[in-house]
């Protein structure tokens, strides 16, 4: 069941016009746009993430991307192993559907995240996170008063539960990839997310995500125990045990 973040009917259904109100982020991979879309007296704000075009991203083909997606068909995959213009460009299309996949995956096993849009040719549109036209802050630069810290801590752990229950590591989960808002956290960029079953980093990166997690809630004062967390979240557990021995 999708988290209680917005009511079912958040989005305006059709008859739609749509305006792109501007950009929210602009990086080297990607960029955020805000866009509005309005029917019937009603607008419904989205976040909108494009990915730059193939030849401005980086592909390292390293160990932690290796396998995130799968098999794909013959061709694709050939192509994408001799990095040839047609491979550089299954690999993109290949990169943003994996991300779409994954959100749409957590929206429905119940993760905190922006409820999912639809998937476009460069990138894909969710819920807007925020208030009027303001997003809402990264957890990062958020001050959490230690009470809220706490639990703000123990309700991460949960989602980060409650993704191992639907098979996924998120992968890159830090404070810059939480967003703070209506005192909850809201889990947001899956370009790294990984099945738990088939990823052979997926451990390690279960690791590294509440390691870094971790650090962060330390610093506001909370007593944070990685191996105890990492224990309790069945990291040593037969799913991961192939990996294990394997290193
Ligand atoms: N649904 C959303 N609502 C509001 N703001 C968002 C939303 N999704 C992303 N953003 C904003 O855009 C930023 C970048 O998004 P995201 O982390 O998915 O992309 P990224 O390519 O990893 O960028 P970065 O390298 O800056 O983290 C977020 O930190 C946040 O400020
Ligand atoms: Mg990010």
């Amino acid at each position: 069941m999708p988290s209680d973040l917005f009511p079912a009917d958040w989005l305006v259904p059709f008859e739609y016009t749509e305006t792109v109100l501007g950009a929210l982020k602009s990086g080297k991979e990607s960029e955020v746009y805000l866009v509005a879309r309005t029917a019937h007296g009603r607008t419904s704000l989205m976040a909108e993430k494009r990915f730059l075009a193939r030849e401005r991203r980086l592909f390292a083909n390293t160990y932690t991307y290796a396998g995130i997606w799968g098999e794909g068909r013959y061709r694709e995959n050939r192509a994408m192993k001799k990095n040839t213009r047609f491979g550089q460009e299954a690999r993109h299309a290949r990169w943003i559907s994996n991300e779409w996949t994954n959100l749409v995956h957590l929206y429905d096993a119940g993760v905190t995240v922006p409820p999912p849009v639809e998937l476009r040719e460069d990138g894909y549109r969710m819920a807007f996170i925020g208030d009027g036209l303001v997003a809402a802050p990264r957890l990062e630069t958020v001050h959490l008063d230690g009470a809220t810290a706490e639990r703000v801590w123990h309700e991460l752990v949960a989602e980060i539960a409650r993704m191992l229950a639907a098979e996924r590591v998120h992968g890159d989960l830090s404070a810059y990839n939480v967003l703070w808002w209506r005192e909850r956290a809201v889990l947001i960029d899956f370009s790294q997310t990984v099945d738990v079953i088939t990823h052979p980093a997926a451990r390690e990166l279960l690791v590294r995500d509440v390691t870094s997690l971790a650090r962060y809630f330390a610093r506001r004062g909370v007593a944070v125990d990685v191996s105890n967390t990492l224990a309790r979240l069945g990291a040593d557990d037969r799913r991961f045990a192939h990996q294990a021995r394997s290193r």
